[in-house]
């Protein structure tokens, strides 16, 4: 059995490997989550939620508490300006079904950063611990906390942020190898993740699971990860837009792009999970099109497609468009590269930011807030 396909505990919790989905505002919802489970996907989160959201109980923040009745394992992840707030929201979400909770200290998105949320709080470590604390007490199930390396790579902090929410007893703990100005401009500091790791066993009073983010596109990366920083597991986020092959890849040890015939299956059951979640509307289809966008990456002349499946009004038109495509290609024929890559000679890409994809309107992580939602990047 390889490393990552080993089941791991996180507090009472077992995980049955050690390969997760991020959780990822406008699109780890429940068709996106069910696509990456059936491919592998150890532990699968929703979409950041913002506790302030959650005190006014905004409908559309408790409409994405859905968990489906097939989804294996499930966590909720939640941010907010101040530990009282978080404490209450973990509180709340108690009733609902999940697994695990999640403290967001690293959204960068700006509008997040200046209320005090995600990674505003890397600027006030008493707040830090206070939070990881108030969080710890509050929460019932198992508790980790995703964080970045610091604010700007002038006041790297992991270290220090490392050991105060592994004090707090937390169960878990997830970095993200970039500073908070830094956005997608760098590439991951996998250095910087190991320092974070290291500080946080030592402060840890009991066992911690240490999971490294960033850069992870295939399974080379998830192993160099492991290799350089030695954390437990591996959060995977752009690598599977438009790749949920890549949590097979990674549990296999192989890159092994899918097949036409493989693709359109994968594509046309996300299809049918949007629509009977979401029902036959145009927001459906709305927040579809991005995923359509992302998969037909690596294919032959898809530029039509492109711009066919980046204007769909229903499900079926996305169906229709999807189907001519794969009766007019050979369904053995091999996609010649994964997501987020501009192009196979040049490798990956790992600047490239999914927000430019997405619906201003309609899809959560572009940036800003909605009727007091925070929505996170
Ligand atoms: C569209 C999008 C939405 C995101 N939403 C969240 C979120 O809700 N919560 C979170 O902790 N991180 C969120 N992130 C950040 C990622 O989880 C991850 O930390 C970051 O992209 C670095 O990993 P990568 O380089 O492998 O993409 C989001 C990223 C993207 C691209």
């Amino acid at each position: 059995m390889s490393f990552f396909q080993q089941p791991i505990t996180l507090g009472r919790l077992q995980v049955p490997n050690r390969v997760w989905l991020a959780p990822l505002a406008g699109v780890s919802d429940v068709p996106f989550r069910r696509i990456c489970q059936e491919l592998g996907a150890g532990l699968t989160y929703v979409e950041m939620l913002s506790a302030v959201a959650i005190q006014y109980r905004n409908k559309r923040t408790l409409d994405m508490c859905r968990r489906h009745d097939q989804e294996p394992v499930l966590g909720v992840q939640v941010t907010g300006p101040s530990a009282e707030l978080v404490a209450q929201a973990i509180r709340y979400l108690a009733d609902f079904p999940f697994d695990t909770v999640d403290i967001n200290m690293g959204c960068s998105v700006r509008k997040v950063v200046a209320s005090g949320s995600g990674s505003g709080i890397l600027s006030e470590p008493e707040r830090i611990s206070a939070t990881a604390a108030a969080a710890r007490e509050a929460c019932a199930c198992p508790l980790t906390v995703k964080t970045r390396l610091g604010m700007t790579r002038r006041s790297i902090s992991i270290e220090d942020t490392a050991q105060r929410i592994a004090r707090a007893g937390v169960d878990g703990f997830v970095i993200h190898g970039r500073t908070r100005d830094e956005r997608y401009g760098a590439p991951a500091d996998r250095h910087g993740i190991r320092r974070g790791i290291e500080a946080a066993r030592q402060a840890a009073p009991g066992p911690l699971v240490t999971v490294g983010n960033g850069d992870l596109f295939d399974w080379q990366a998830a192993q160099t990860m492991r290799d350089e920083t030695g954390c437990d597991a591996v959060m995977i986020s752009r690598g599977a837009l438009g790749n949920p092959w890549i949590f097979r890849d990674i549990l296999s040890g192989a890159t092994r792009h899918p097949t036409l015939a493989e693709w359109g299956d994968v594509v046309l059951r996300h299809l049918d999970y949007q629509e009977s979640h979401y029902g036959d509307t145009e927001l459906a289809a709305i927040t579809m099109r991005k995923h359509l966008l992302w998969y037909i990456k690596g294919f032959p002349f898809n530029k039509v497609l492109g711009e066919q499946v980046g204007h769909i009004n229903r499900i079926e038109e996305g169906r229709g468009y999807v189907r001519a495509y794969l009766r007019e290609w050979p369904g053995d024929l091999p996609r010649f590269e994964g997501a987020c890559r501009t192009d196979a000679r040049l490798g990956v890409n790992s600047k490239y930011d999914p927000k430019w994809d997405m619906h201003r309107q309609h899809d959560r992580g572009v940036g800003g807030v909605d009727g007091g939602r925070a929505v996170a990047g």
